[in-house]
């Protein structure tokens, strides 16, 4: 039997490719391998998004070097969003990878495999670039790429990722995606609705539905269009399925039909994800985010007047081109008045190939960009306590994901063990409780917190002796 050892970095979309990769070389006989040195296949599925990503990408494959020099029959693959990204340069910068496949051509990686093996050759599949064709041909060009499962590959059986959409159309300034991953296309809400079905059947009671810009999903056919809330309404209908999440929003496509869905539909999280990824209109417009700060507030504002209890993260690029100190305090301002749940901080990173990297020159300082981030974070994390603070003393139902953090550092084997869950608001809360819990909805109570996670009891309910009075 041939060992297969992957190793996956970036957004949940390359968990799912991972996923979906690894089911469908399961099905030409392969196993996983859980190191490198004990796999006749190696692959990397990658990330684009910052310059760091990639580095750490390189440096992985030059620690690989040797073990394929002792070992040449071993085969070395870069795939995703890197592999379409630098095609050639891969090869160029580690002559001794064998395959490099884009994340629109990851359906011919058994048979690459099975070339590699019979000719010795390397091997490069990509999709093409946005300027080599006409919208259709290109569309073609990035296949999706579904139906197989594979539960194992799973932080838990309970949980899984449906893609509704592949792609980006809204070329924000600083982002490599749309080059990356391609046109914006949605799937067939007949397949979504299936795949749904499917993971059902198995088990999964969390369904979170990936798209790079989840709530533009639109599918037409025969005059008529199925959006996200119309989705929703549709997965709400398949027992077994209990929660439905869905990321990553985009602030201008968050439309009214999407807000009513999430707050009357009682299956679906009130948990929204929409970046903002600036404070300051100046900067905004130099990303090309298509939205002012006032839009966004008022985006915030209907968010919260439908769905009052909705738990909403924001994403923030810092030391974005000719960001001044006040359009950073722009920033802190509106992480302050948003009260988000949670923000994701990056410092800008340049991508060669964005209308960012031709446009604007990276002038932030790397240090400036540093200081910001730890002062947006600090900021934020104030924030996430003081919420996180007053859980304290409620109930929360949770579905429970499986072994704490701590429980799998310490390899803890017994039944009675530390467990993690999830809130409909995407709190994490750690308690105390017996394996057979995994999987199920559990009342919790929480008695602490931190910015990060909440701990909890399980409610168990008190069966008191009954008390017969006998009349006399
Ligand atoms: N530099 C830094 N952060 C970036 N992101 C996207 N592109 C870049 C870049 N070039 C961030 C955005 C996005 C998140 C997934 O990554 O905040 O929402
Ligand atoms: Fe990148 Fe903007 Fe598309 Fe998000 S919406 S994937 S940030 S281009």
């Amino acid at each position: 039997m041939k060992k297969l050892y992957i190793e996956t970095v970036g957004c949940q979309m390359n968990i799912l490719d991972s996923e979906l990769v690894v089911a469908s070389l399961r099905n030409r006989g392969y196993a996983l391998a859980d190191r490198p040195r004990k796999a006749d296949v190696i692959l990397f599925n990658t990330c684009s998004v910052r310059e760091h990503a990639e580095e750490k990408i390189y440096s992985a494959l030059g620690r690989l070097k040797h073990l394929k020099r002792q070992h040449p029959g071993k085969i070395l693959g870069v795939i995703g969003c890197m592999a379409q990204n630098h095609q050639q340069q891969v090869f160029q910068r580690a002559p001794y990878v064998d395959l490099v496949v884009g994340p629109g051509q990851l359906q011919q990686i058994p048979d690459l495999l099975e070339k590699i093996a019979a000719s010795g050759t390397p091997q490069m599949e990509v999709s093409l670039d946005r300027q080599q064709g006409a919208r259709e041909t290109i569309e073609q060009s990035f296949e999706s790429y579904d139906p197989l499962r594979m539960p194992e590959m799973r932080p838990s059986r309970y949980q899984a990722f449906v893609r509704i959409q592949i792609g980006c159309d809204k070329f924000c300034t600083y982002c490599i995606v749309p080059k990356v991953r391609g046109p914006e296309q949605g799937r067939h809400p007949k397949q979504i609705f299936a795949e749904a079905q499917q993971l059902a059947d198995e088990g999964c009671r969390e369904v979170t539905l990936l798209g790079q810009t989840v709530n533009s999903y639109q599918f037409k056919e025969g005059g008529k269009t199925t959006r996200l809330s119309d989705l929703l309404c549709m997965l709400s209908e398949i027992p077994g399925i209990d929660r439905l999440k869905f990321v990553t929003n985009y602030p201008r496509d968050m439309g009214d039909d999407l807000l009513q869905a999430v707050g009357s539909l009682p299956k679906c999280a009130h948990y929204l994800h929409v970046p903002a990824q600036s404070g300051s209109n100046p900067i905004l417009q130099r990303m090309k985010r298509g939205y002012t700060v006032e839009d966004y507030q008022e985006m915030l504002q209907r968010i919260r007047q439908e769905i009052p209890t909705a738990a909403v993260t924001s994403d923030f690029i810092v030391g974005f081109c000719g960001e001044t100190e006040e359009d950073f305090e722009l920033t802190c301002e509106l992480v302050r008045d948003s009260q988000f749940k949670n923000s994701f901080i990056f410092k800008y990173s340049q991508r060669p190939g964005t209308k960012g990297a031709e446009k604007f020159s990276d002038d932030v300082p790397e240090q400036v960009k540093k200081d910001r981030n730890n002062r947006l974070l600090a900021i934020q994390n104030s924030i996430s306590e003081k919420a996180n603070q007053q859980k304290i003393g409620r109930q929360y139902e949770i579905l429970v994901e499986g072994p704490s953090k701590s429980s799998r550092k310490q390899n803890q084997t017994g039944d009675q063990l530390q467990l993690t869950g999830r809130t409909m608001g995407d709190d994490i809360v750690v308690f105390q409780g017996n394996r057979r819990q995994v999987g199920q909805l559990l009342h919790v109570t929480i008695y602490e917190a931190n910015a990060f996670t909440l701990f909890g009891e399980v409610k168990t309910e008190h069966v008191g002796p009954e008390i017969y009075s006998i009349s006399p």
